[in-house]
């Protein structure tokens, strides 16, 4: 003990996250939790076997240090049937914990002391810290409601002689918003004559709406020549408490990103790699979800009718946003307790994404939930 007051911390602002303080505010005062993104229904049954028949057919010790071959080459047939792209099931394609683990390892082999990220807020809350651990210094663009969307012309001003990686996110947390062809190909423009690599989280691919395409930094070459892509099995099926993604680069970015997964992680969970290859042979599993997000989303939409919230647009992912301002003055994080307190509904307040905390009265709504909770938590909104 008495050396941990020694100890300068290598990140000292960040404290406990905003999920956990608002799941045990939820917890506390027995709210509806709408705050943490994870589903409440379950995994697919044929999964669940397919993970048991693994361990019980003795797939439980270590798998390969870049993942399970034929889970490897799926994805790789996965990206070549739906986007026709080609990416190399040895030396393009790495299994990992999760998006998140995917996002840390990329940023650590990329980035170097004084290096900057530029990175769009409000933002996924692992890519600042990953990018300090690493000593480099990011670089915020705020992208503000109601619509969030990326003026290319103010990125390319913050471009210097240090820009190292750009951090974009399709659909995107928590904004529910998605990037175009046209954001694209101005990316694609904007970098293309430089040395600066992307960093492209794409989670949610398969969580979009009203017929939009998923647009993959993948499918534009001079975007995928210096990109990794983060994809996570978590958010597709419904099993977020797996931990487990993967990541496609090019063969010198992979080289570079398993020189350090190899003693970040060494590998990733077995029986469950042999079980998604089985279960991806179905290729309709994934084709499922947007009509079935797209109906969560409408209902809980049309649960609310009436309320004094404002419904903002949602293109992608499973996050509902709500603007309040015409209720109260509230800062965001004080209205999202209160909600949580007194109307027994928890809810993320979109100002901890940024890191200047612009607070713009806006809360975020997980809507992966049952119909019945939707259904509760719109009552308790509409209560407002
Ligand atoms: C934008 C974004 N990226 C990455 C992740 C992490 O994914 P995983 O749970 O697979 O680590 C999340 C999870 O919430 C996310 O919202």
């Amino acid at each position: 003990m008495q050396f941990a007051s020694e100890i300068k911390s290598k990140l000292p602002t960040a404290g406990t996250t905003i999920f956990s303080i608002m799941s045990a505010l939820a917890a506390k005062h027995n709210a509806l939790n709408l705050a943490q993104g994870f589903p409440n229904f379950p995994v697919s049954e044929k999964l669940i076997s397919l993970v048991n028949a693994q361990m019980k057919a003795g797939a439980n010790q270590y798998a390969p240090m870049q993942g399970v071959q034929l889970l490897r080459e799926r994805i790789a047939e996965k990206m070549h049937n739906r986007y026709n792209i080609s990416y190399h099931s040895e030396t393009e394609i790495t299994i990992t914990a999760g998006g998140t683990q995917a996002i840390f390892t990329a940023i650590q082999a990329v980035i170097r002391d004084g290096d900057e990220v530029i990175i769009f807020d409000p933002a996924y809350d692992s890519y600042a810290p990953a990018v300090t651990l690493a000593g480099g210094v990011t670089i915020h663009y705020d992208l503000m409601a109601p619509d969030y969307k990326i003026d290319w012309q103010a990125v390319k001003k913050l471009i210097t002689q240090r820009t190292r990686l750009i951090i974009i996110n399709t659909p995107h947390n928590p904004s529910g918003t998605i990037l175009t062809v046209d954001d694209l190909q101005q990316l694609e423009a904007l970098i293309s004559h430089s040395n600066i690599l992307v960093l492209s989280d794409e989670v949610y691919e398969h969580i979009i709406f009203d017929g939009h395409m998923h647009q993959s930094v993948c499918a534009f070459p001079a975007l995928a020549e210096r990109s990794f892509v983060v994809y996570s099995f978590g958010k597709t099926y419904h099993a977020t408490g797996w931990k487990l993604g993967y990541v496609l680069a090019p063969e010198a970015l992979t080289t570079e990103f398993r020189r350090i997964h190899q003693f970040n992680v060494f590998s990733v969970n077995t029986p469950m790699q042999y079980a998604l290859a089985d279960y991806m042979q179905d290729a309709g599993n994934y084709e499922l979800l947007p009509p079935f997000y797209q109906e969560k989303r409408d209902k809980f939409v049309s649960f609310l009718q009436g309320s004094r919230f404002k419904i903002m647009p949602c293109s992608g992912s499973y996050f509902q946003l709500l603007d309040y301002s015409n209720i109260t003055d509230e800062k965001d994080t004080e209205y999202a307790k209160q909600l949580t307190i007194e109307k027994g509904i928890a809810s993320i307040p979109v100002s901890v994404f940024y890191q200047r905390k612009i607070d713009n009265k806006v809360l975020r709504f997980c809507f992966a939930k049952d119909d019945e909770t939707l259904q509760r938590a719109a009552e308790k909104l509409l209560s407002v």
